[in-house]
């Protein structure tokens, strides 16, 4: 909450400039995030390809989230080759340890090198039942224990089909964010009918969602949702990212499929560089 006058002040500067400019938009004040989701995925020489391959840019973050056996691997790749390209787990338990066999905690990811972690990915609710309830306490460790945790949230095609989108969201977030203090989280969009399944939803149709993603994160804790990025996901790749980046409220993107090879997720991460260059 503590960045809030001054973000205000930045916004009111920017929109004002940017009306007067016929609505340009000056700056994307946000955090840009590229960010690979690997699932179940990948092994030891494929990763090692990867992170000799893969190009860091200093204009976006990048992220990339290995399976767990890879994360460790992936630090030391990544010291070696003295890439700017950060860490994440794609799942975490709420406690800090105990008997909970097959689980991973925050601090033996951050010992494995992450900085964030994916929470609740529709994967996640859909097969290991997670629910908003445990998604809210993953979180809640995540923020405690210093680790990012990138929030996913997203309708499925029959939710859709019902006109139920806004309201999913809605549930989902107020959900996910309750009772938190702390603006120290990104936000991933992913519509569920769009994962995996080569039919992104279109730019000006997740800049919708996004914009009010963002409407209700500024519900839940004010001003401070002007700061939060929101990333798309969901058959993101190299063709139609730059489309992605172009819309306002999108701050960057989720990636499966297209991250699991260094050249299409160059190619991405490249997209989102030059659109941050050329503001
Ligand atoms: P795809 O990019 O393969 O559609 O996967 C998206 C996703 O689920 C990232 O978390």
């Amino acid at each position: 909450m503590e960045h809030s006058i001054e973000n205000y002040i930045k916004n009111l500067v920017r929109d004002t400039i940017g009306q007067a400019l016929g609505g340009l938009q000056l700056q994307k004040d946000r955090q840009t995030y590229v960010v690979g989701n690997w699932k179940m995925n990948n092994n030891f020489s494929g990763t090692a390809e990867f992170f000799q391959e893969i190009n860091s840019s200093n204009n976006v973050s990048v992220v990339v989230c290995p399976p767990t056996h890879l994360l460790y691997p992936a630090q030391l790749l990544i010291k070696q080759q003295k890439k700017s390209i950060a860490l994440g787990g794609q799942n975490v338990h709420w406690a800090d340890r105990g008997a909970y066999t097959g689980e991973t905690s925050t601090s033996m990811l951050q010992e494995m090198g992450c900085e964030y972690v994916i929470i609740g990915h529709s994967e996640r609710r859909q097969y290991a039942g997670e629910n908003d309830e445990m998604i809210n306490m993953k979180v809640k460790q995540a923020i405690k224990s210093g680790l990012t945790p990138i929030v996913c949230i997203g309708e499925t095609l029959e939710e859709k089909n019902l006109l139920q989108t806004e309201q999913v969201l809605k549930t989902q977030l107020f959900g996910a964010l309750k009772e938190i203090d702390s603006s120290q989280f990104i936000i991933a969009y992913e519509p569920v009918w769009a994962i995996g399944t080569g039919q992104s939803a279109s730019p000006e149709l997740a800049q919708q969602s996004h914009a009010y993603i963002r409407s209700v994160i500024t519900q839940i804790m004010g001003q401070d949702a002007d700061t939060i990025s929101i990333l798309y996901g969901g058959s993101v790749n190299e063709k139609n990212a730059a489309d992605f980046y172009a819309m306002e409220d999108i701050d960057g993107v989720l990636v499966g499929g297209a991250s699991l090879k260094a050249k299409p997720f160059d190619e991405i991460i490249a997209a989102f560089a030059k659109g941050e260059q050329n503001l």
